[in-house]
């Protein structure tokens, strides 16, 4: 038993340092618009591989603290030992309750880097990707909640089907596809990658099969996760642990997080319809720090093609 752990922390401790469980996006851009007090608190709500996490132990000075969130437990692996630095085990939509119970009710600044990280998206097992015909539809980033992408395939009713597909992917044959997966369920259960891609084939467009087989996995991932509603709740609770003037950095790969993130910073709510006082002074409590997105440099695209897709987005708590 000794044996195996020794070799299996060697495993994981080789992985965290080669990067190879996730490469850090946008990592110098996001770290140095984050931090405004080296010795202030800050906390990344999306440790994964720990890459964020790590960089703004460097920047921080002795006196300065971290808190970072995961809700996958195989991130909990690639904790850091610093005595500046607190994981917290948890969905980050309890982003104030965890603060409060380790202490603290204010904070410096935020960051998020959202979505999947490359471990969770090359793991066959986790079901995440398109590549793995074998894998089980799970796509759970947090292993503890019940509700699977399986689940939802083989019990939702086809109207809540073709809404997520709508929704989330962006489909336009969202109704198409939801009755094509309660023709194929009558008969079998769906249970892998590959059975779901097979069901679906009818209606992929020529050359562009990935990106149709892809816009449906998001959107199963999305309704899985919870992701666009854990956003919303994670935003409303930034904007009252944030000290004036701390820093919101969120980092998105995908429209609908990407819209959400902009409307709130811009105009203080989800829809982004601006509000003005009797003044005619906008009803906001974040400033965006640029207009337009930092998005990744071509080197970096190059160098990692999943940045591809990312847009940085700074909101300065007024
Ligand atoms: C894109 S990765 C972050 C990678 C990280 N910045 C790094 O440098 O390695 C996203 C991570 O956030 C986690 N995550 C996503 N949504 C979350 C949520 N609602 N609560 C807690 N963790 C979440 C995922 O489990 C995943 O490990």
């Amino acid at each position: 038993l000794q044996r195996y752990l020794k070799k299996l922390w060697e495993g994981l401790t080789v992985k965290s340092i080669d990067n190879t469980y996730h490469r850090p996006v946008l990592l110098n851009e996001s770290v140095e618009h984050l931090i405004t007090d080296p010795n202030g608190t800050y906390v990344d709500v999306t440790f994964g591989g720990g890459g964020h996490s790590k960089r703004i132990l460097k920047q921080l000075g002795d006196e300065g603290k971290l808190f970072s969130f995961d809700q996958d437990s195989d991130a909990a692996l690639n904790q850091i030992h610093d005595e500046r630095f607190c994981f917290i085990p948890q969905n980050f939509s309890a982003l104030k309750a965890s603060l409060f119970l380790n202490g603290v009710t204010k904070v410096d600044g935020i960051l998020a880097d959202l979505g999947v990280s490359s471990h969770q998206f090359d793991i066959p097992e986790r079901g995440f990707s398109i590549r793995f015909n074998e894998a089980k539809l799970d796509m759970r980033m947090d292993l503890g909640s019940p509700l699977t992408a399986k689940e939802i395939l083989n019990k939702y009713k086809p109207e809540q089907l073709a809404d997520i597909f709508y929704w989330y992917g962006e489909l336009h044959e969202s109704r198409k596809i939801a009755r094509l997966i309660e023709n194929y369920r009558l008969n079998q259960s769906i249970e892998t990658v590959g059975q779901l891609k097979e069901i679906i084939k009818p209606l992929t467009p020529s050359k562009k099969e990935t990106q149709f087989f892809a816009k449906v996995f998001q959107a199963l991932r999305i309704e899985v996760n919870r992701e666009m509603e854990v956003l919303k709740q994670m935003l409303k609770q930034a904007e009252e642990v944030l000290k004036p003037g701390g820093k919101l950095v969120i980092i998105s790969y995908h429209s609908l997080e990407d819209r959400l993130v902009k409307n709130y910073l811009k105009t203080g709510n989800f829809e982004g319809e601006a509000q003005k006082d009797f003044f005619g002074n906008l009803i906001r409590n974040f400033k965006p720090e640029t207009s337009k997105p930092i998005i990744p440099s071509p080197t970096e695209i190059e160098e990692n093609p999943r940045a591809r897709s990312a847009k940085m987005r700074i909101g300065i708590r007024l």
